[in-house]
């Protein structure tokens, strides 16, 4: 615990320290397992946090079983041949049961795989190695296994946060830093959800390990840099795992290679290959979609035993570093984290950020944003160093050159940085939120570009509406996609929030104090407003405009009972009728679309053969 301890001495926040103790400890699994040698460290590195994480999925398995009260069998028949870590319990969209079971060894899951029965033997199902089971019932005379005392890790881990009490315990917070701490605590991707990733790319990586020599599957982005939530996508990179040791000049043998020459061309045809693999030999992928054509050509799909949509891509290390260096910035100062998620969520809820591409920012170039802001040298003292400061302190071990040649050295290990270059502004939460908006809704667009590297404005140049300089490409801007409209849209919204912040602080506690008039989607904002009967906080529940048995309520149905129960004026009626049908309309389309994806999906079908519900323990 020595990260938490010093950090908090250092910004004087006896209150996130208080939060972290009182947090799960699955959460601080990576700090729990510092080796005893490294205690005077204060900063574990990030190469530091994924192989363990990498090493945890080698001796994981998740199991498919018929609810959570499988547990007691599930765990005696695996311990008759395994020793157990560990055993955490969620379900999948599909209101599936699973369970990951983290072994002591790999040799122990390598004992329990051996063990393993194959499905059955039809001709037209081939097998596959995977780290994904399923958990018969057992045939025959059920054997009586003792009862443990051992209980799962976790129940039901991967169940979606509920909104609306979210929003209740933000409403009871008493201050404004206490919310931005509270949505950070609640929404942050878990520990769960971390194994679960590192579980679909070991998955990949088995299968890609009986193809290519020295192969890795490494995820990145949000799902490994701290800025993940819950449900975030994952961006995967399928790469050669080369190590300096392999490159000795004095081994005199050598692998034959196959070069990939032609540009672009052959990394699409491996990219191709993959495709194909992901339909025919990944176990739960589904909805697999190839984007060749791309910069960095990538194949898309679904994992439907975890409920993660992944990007896969090809030989894209950059990706991977740029991740690590967010995740450093992240973990120097225990503010920068929860600041980026409020100013990540309130971005989607005025609709700012999308999960389509197109020209709108996206979370990776608010982020930088974010730590952009972070660097400035307020009277307060700046929050972290500028990447200049960490690659001038580089040493030889940090030396990495990612495809293409890019440059991707930086100091690693953050205990090397003196206590000077960071945390030197003690603000609050409160404070820090409320300056990044005064900040961007007075930065000089047309003019200046946003530059981590520096950590001061710079000189655009070139006209593009939105310049953010990519650290480690600089000649590269990472939102050169932005409209001009889009980036007019970021200023006039950074000007409202500040405003609509400033302005909640004053007087009493109302349904959109502090960062709930921020967060919440305009529309259920609106709605919510119009739905407050009389002058009293008491909402109209939207239970109370349907009747149990009423599937399809009447345009005019809803607009007699929302005057009955509201008394709103006539055009606040009208608007809140549209918005609802809107509402109403895009449930129904996405529960479509969900039904129609099952169907359509030929694996799902084939899948019957393999999962026999009422065979499932
Ligand atoms: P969400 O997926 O929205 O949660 O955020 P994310 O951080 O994962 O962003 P995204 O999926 O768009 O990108 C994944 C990662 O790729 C980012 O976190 C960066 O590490 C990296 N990345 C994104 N865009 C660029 C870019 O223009 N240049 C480089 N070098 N890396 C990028
Ligand atoms: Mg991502």
């Amino acid at each position: 615990m020595s990260l938490l301890i010093q950090t908090i001495r250092n910004t004087g926040k006896s209150h996130s320290f208080q939060k972290l103790i009182q947090a799960p400890l699955s959460s601080c699994t990576c700090l729990l397992r510092r080796k005893s040698s490294d205690v005077s460290k204060k900063f574990l590195s990030f190469d530091e946090v994924v192989s363990q994480r990498r090493d945890e999925a080698r001796r994981s398995l998740v199991v498919q079983v018929n609810s959570e009260s499988s547990f007691n069998e599930l765990y005696g028949y695996c311990s008759n041949y395994a020793s157990i870590n560990g055993i955490h319990h969620y379900k999948n969209a599909g209101g599936e049961h699973f369970m990951l079971i983290e072994f002591s060894t790999e040799d122990n899951l390598k004992e329990i795989l051996r063990s393993c029965g194959s499905h059955q033997k039809d001709n037209d199902i081939m097998a596959l190695q995977s780290p994904f089971l399923w958990f018969r019932a057992c045939s025959g005379k059920k054997e009586k296994i003792a009862p443990t005392s051992n209980t799962l890790i976790t129940k039901n881990g991967n169940a979606a946060i509920d909104e609306n009490l979210l929003c209740e315990e933000l409403g009871s917070c008493s201050t404004v830093s206490d919310q931005i701490q509270l949505l950070y605590d609640k929404t942050m991707l878990n520990d769960l959800g971390i194994r679960l990733r590192y579980m679909v790319a070991r998955q990949l990586e088995i299968v890609f390990e009986s193809l290519y020599a020295n192969i890795a599957v490494r995820p990145f982005g949000s799902s490994v840099n701290g800025f993940g939530k819950m449900g975030c996508d994952l961006d995967l990179v399928l790469s050669n795992n080369l190590t300096d040791e392999m490159s000795d000049p004095t081994k005199r043998l050598v692998y034959q290679e196959k070069k990939s020459e032609g540009g672009r061309g052959p990394w699409q045809r491996h990219m191709e290959l993959v495709g194909e693999l992901l339909e025919l030999r990944i176990v739960g992928a589904t909805r697999v979609q190839r984007i060749l054509h791309a910069r960095v050509p990538i194949v898309k799909y679904a994992h439907e035993f975890t409920n993660i949509d992944c990007d896969l891509c090809y030989n894209n290390m950059s990706g991977v570093h740029m991740s690590e260096l967010l995740w450093m910035y992240g973990s120097l100062d225990p503010r920068v984290r929860p600041l980026t998620f409020l100013v990540r969520r309130w971005a989607a809820a005025v609709g700012l950020t999308n999960q389509h591409p197109g020209r709108w920012i996206t979370n990776f170039p608010l982020t930088l944003m974010v730590l952009f802001f972070l660097q400035q040298k307020t009277n307060d003292g700046f929050i972290l160093p500028s990447f200049k400061n960490l690659v001038n302190r580089a040493g030889k071990e940090d030396i990495r050159i990612a495809e293409e040649n890019v440059n991707c050295t930086f100091l690693r290990d953050m205990n090397k940085l003196p206590l000077e270059c960071y945390s030197q502004n003690q603000s609050n939460l409160e404070t820090l939120l409320l300056q990044f908006f005064e900040y961007y809704a007075q930065f000089d667009f047309q003019e200046k570009a946003i530059s981590i590297i520096e950590g001061h404005p710079v000189r655009k140049p070139n006209a593009l509406p939105l310049y953010i300089v990519n650290p480690l490409e600089p000649a590269l801007n990472v939102s050169r996609n932005v409209s001009f409209e889009e980036c007019e849209r970021f200023k006039l919204e950074v000007r409202n929030a500040a405003w609509q912040l400033e302005a909640g602080l004053e007087g009493e506690k109302s349904d959109d104090w502090g960062v709930l008039g921020l967060i919440e989607k305009r529309a259920s904002r609106n709605l919510k407003k119009l739905l407050r009967v009389g002058n009293s906080h008491r909402l109209v529940s939207v239970k109370d405009l349907f009747n149990d048995n009423e599937e399809n309520i009447s345009e005019e149905g809803l607009r007699s009972k929302l005057q009955r129960l509201t008394q709103t004026r006539h055009e606040n009626v009208e608007k809140s009728v549209k918005e609802m049908k809107q509402m109403i309309a895009t449930q129904n389309a996405t529960e479509k679309k969900d039904q129609k994806i099952k169907f359509k999906n030929s694996q799902v079908a084939n899948e019957v053969f393999r999962i026999r519900r009422n065979k499932m323990v």
